[in-house]
């Protein structure tokens, strides 16, 4: 069966002092806990090598929060999914609102993550979500089935399997405005639809999909406790070690 997961994303926050202290406090708030999901920390590319120094991988993954659509070469400021996986990471975010919206990210350039982080064997935790126009408009379910559709329904049933799915509500992040366990379920419950459409039941049985958008500590349960929500992804509540373990515990 599919996995519980809370993954935290910590955006561009941190210094590497900063950011090697939490990823401790979480490494350490681990130990006294035996977590019901698997536990990922999403940390900016400058603090990947030193975060896998002093973490438990057993415990707690490790993962970037981007990565370039090309392997090598003459891409300047870019970092590639090989380089994520030299420094000991085993996840990156791909397809984050903030990267679509911001960074001019498409399906077509996310594609391309994609493949490169699954041939490096990178798990990518992809986002999709739509923003409020389009929950108002009523146009979003046909919104993120084609963001699924469009960067995903090229790879075969064995690459999709590798992948985690995140329905990130664009309204709901780092507004405080989160979306209803009943609406979240209602999504998810539609996005392994698509997915079993595609790919059969097994496949979307086996996908854990995680819900982000301003979960902290006292709505995760509620939201967890949802039969399609399969855990978290995390970003203001991630950076502080005892609200991201508030969001971790909310499945024990
Ligand atoms: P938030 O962000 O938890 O701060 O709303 C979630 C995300 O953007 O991944």
């Amino acid at each position: 069966m599919r996995k519980n997961i809370v993954a935290g994303n910590w955006k561009m926050n941190t210094t590497l002092p900063e950011g090697i202290a939490l990823a401790k406090a979480v490494n350490e708030a681990l130990k006294n806990v035996d977590a019901k999901c698997d536990v990922v920390i999403g940390v900016p590319f400058t603090h990947l090598a030193s975060v896998n120094e002093v973490i438990d991988k057993n415990k707690l993954g490790l993962g970037a929060e981007n990565c370039a659509d090309h392997r090598s070469g003459a891409y300047t400021g870019e970092v590639s999914a090989p380089m994520v996986a030299s420094t000991g990471a085993n996840y990156v975010i791909l397809g984050h609102s903030e990267r679509r919206q911001y960074y001019g990210e498409t399906s077509e350039t996310l594609k391309e993550k994609v493949k490169l982080a699954l041939e490096n064997n990178l798990t990518p935790i992809f986002c999709i979500g739509e923003v409020l126009e389009q929950r108002e408009d009523g146009s979003y379910f046909d919104v993120v089935k084609a963001q699924v559709e469009e960067a995903l329904f090229e790879l075969s049933a064995e690459d999709f399997s590798k992948i985690i799915l995140a329905y990130e509500p664009v309204w709901a992040i780092g507004t405080g405005k989160t979306a209803t366990d009943d609406q979240a379920e209602e999504m998810h419950a539609f996005i392994r639809e698509v997915i079993e459409k595609k790919y059969g039941k097994e496949v979307a049985d086996n996908t854990s999909i995680l819900y982000g958008g301003s979960c902290k500590p006292s709505n995760a349960k509620a939201l967890f406790a949802k039969p399609n929500v399969d855990g978290g992804l995390i970003g203001g509540a991630s950076l502080d070690a005892e609200s991201f373990m508030g969001i971790v515990t909310a499945f024990e």
